[in-house]
């Protein structure tokens, strides 16, 4: 049977603030998931665990401790946003309003300027993706956009969906593959 997981990165600065993209560091909240994330798997004793994260400060902080060997990704990086990298999203309304319409309108898509789109998240995620289904008792701990890129791929998610997916913080998603059908349980962190 196959099992993976799958988390977002622990709280970050830029979460509290509302700021987009980046490479802040875990808030206190953030480590303290970075904690009991640690703790749960350690749980499970699972044989032969890896971790794959992306290349970002938050993602890494948040599976530091956890005792498996790890590996640092580029395609798990959070979609791209350009010019507008750390910004919020009021921001965003002020200083570029049109892109922001234009992005409402066709979220997928939509391409930042000097940025990704969900569409270019997608593709540079096929090798990921095709690696992952032949993988077991991996962790994977990414970003928003790309965990709703990787399991909208798992569950054959509608592409126009993939964007409004609910892909919470705090919370660990386990997908199991039971016969030809993969399986989904999420189990929130009390922080
Ligand atoms: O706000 C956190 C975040 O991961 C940003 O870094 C990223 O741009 C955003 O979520 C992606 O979500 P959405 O596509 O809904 O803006």
């Amino acid at each position: 049977q196959q099992t993976l997981y799958f988390s977002r990165h622990g709280e970050s600065e830029f979460n509290v603030i509302g700021k987009i993209g980046g490479n802040a560091p875990l808030s206190p909240r953030g480590k303290k998931y970075a904690d009991s994330l640690a703790k749960h798997i350690h749980a499970l004793n699972l044989p032969s665990l890896q971790v794959w994260t992306s290349t970002l400060q938050r993602t890494k902080a948040t599976s530091a401790g956890i005792k498996a060997p790890q590996l640092h990704l580029p395609e798990l990086d959070e979609i791209y946003s350009g010019d507008c990298e750390s910004l919020t999203y009021e921001e965003l309304q002020e200083l570029f309003p049109r892109e922001l319409a234009l992005r409402d309108h066709e979220k997928l898509k939509y391409r930042y300027p000097q940025g990704e789109s969900y569409l270019d998240v997608m593709k540079r995620l096929i090798p990921i993706l095709s690696q992952l289904e032949t993988e077991t008792n991996v962790l994977v701990v990414s970003h928003q956009a790309v965990l709703r890129c990787i399991l909208a791929y798992f569950f054959e998610t509608p592409m126009e969906e993939v964007p409004y997916m609910h892909v919470p913080l705090h919370t660990i998603i386990k997908v199991t593959l039971q016969g030809y059908n993969y399986n989904m349980e999420t189990v929130k962190m009390p922080i």
